[in-house]
């Protein structure tokens, strides 16, 4: 038996005894007693900080308690997603984890510290993300199809920053150099936020950034986007192309992102948090100030724990064979 089937059967059970009931409702309803710590495992200042605090605040308001951030960086997602995975299940540590951590790094590492699928509970969705190619404004290129020439030419001495091995924008960097069968160094910082501040002065040449993070860059002239990671182009940039246009295909690598708790959450509390994220996904407040940004909501029927959990694995079966098939993996 699966373990979705037991826990709809578990659910089903109780269900029928109001006996039963009585402990899963009342500790449901008290939950959040206390302060929610919600690990973000990468720096302040990039996408995954940012959504985290956006959602957070709605959290807070929704179910009465702090959610509180604490970004625990470093090796590409990896050391917070670990850290997180062996928090105590008890619906006080939470984090978010994204297609970088809980995707890409079960195929680029050889060992993970935990199972993206089976080491956790999963929550919600809070949506998906495009990647967008972002080069440093003086960069002497004018559009994707001179990137291309120029990075065939010069790839060698370019360096692009990461948010370290495993993570996303990592991923989109290496992926990349495969396509473009360039050799661009990989710049690891502890998250994107601070890697744009060395784009932004000039100091590294590119970036394979989220929209949420590069739009405002974009719009204040602090960068330049060249193409959008997509097989299509998106509504919040449409003058920007798509690398499809120029032939390049297989750079589309959606960043989802989601709330993960410990395996062994009571089941009633990750019922509750899926009800408040679901909720904060149809929220026009927060979908005004992320929508714009390039942050596509989940859809809301498989935005439940069987169907994230399952969106994972499908996930990691469609990417970590085109990762190894890439010789991408890391040591
Ligand atoms: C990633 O590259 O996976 C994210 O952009 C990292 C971050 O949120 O800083």
């Amino acid at each position: 038996m699966s373990h979705e089937t037991r826990i709809t059967r578990r659910a089903f059970s109780i269900g029928l005894g109001g006996a039963l009931l009585a402990p899963y409702t009342a500790r449901a309803q008290s939950y959040p007693a206390r302060t929610v710590t919600v690990i973000v495992p990468f720096a302040a200042g990039g996408p995954t900080d940012a959504i985290a605090r956006v959602y957070a605040e709605f959290l807070s308001r929704d179910l009465g308690q702090t959610f509180v951030i604490e970004n625990i960086a470093g090796a590409g997602g990896t050391i917070g997603s670990t850290k997180a995975a062996k928090a105590n299940p008890d619906g006080y540590t939470i984090q978010i984890g994204q297609a970088g951590t809980h995707v890409s790094s079960v195929g680029l590492y050889k060992s993970l510290g935990y199972n993206p699928v089976t080491d956790y509970e999963h929550l919600g969705l809070l949506g998906d993300l495009p990647q967008i190619l972002i080069v440093r404004k003086d960069l002497p290129v004018k559009d994707f199809r001179e990137f291309v020439d120029y990075v065939k030419k010069n790839g060698d001495k370019m360096n692009a920053g990461t948010a370290g091995p495993g993570s996303s924008s990592h991923m989109g960097g290496a992926m990349l150099n495969v396509r473009l069968g360039s050799k661009v160094t990989l710049v690891p910082y502890r998250g994107t936020g601070p890697a744009m501040n060395d784009l932004i002065s000039g100091k590294i040449d590119f970036m394979v950034e989220v929209s949420l993070t590069a739009m405002p860059q974009i719009q204040g002239g602090n960068i330049r986007p060249l193409a959008v990671f997509r097989s299509a182009r998106i509504a919040t940039l449409p003058e920007v192309p798509s690398t499809n246009e120029f032939g390049v295909a297989g750079l589309d690598f959606p960043v989802w992102l989601g709330y993960l708790a410990p395996k062994g959450t009571p089941v009633d509390i990750v019922g509750r948090l899926n009800a408040s994220i679901r909720k904060a996904t149809a929220d026009p407040t927060l979908r005004a100030r992320l929508s714009p940004l390039g942050l596509e909501m989940p859809n809301d029927a498989t935005n439940n724990p069987v169907g994230f959990k399952a969106f994972i694995q499908s996930e990691i079966d469609r990417w970590v064979p085109l990762i190894k098939g890439a010789g991408l993996q890391l040591d």
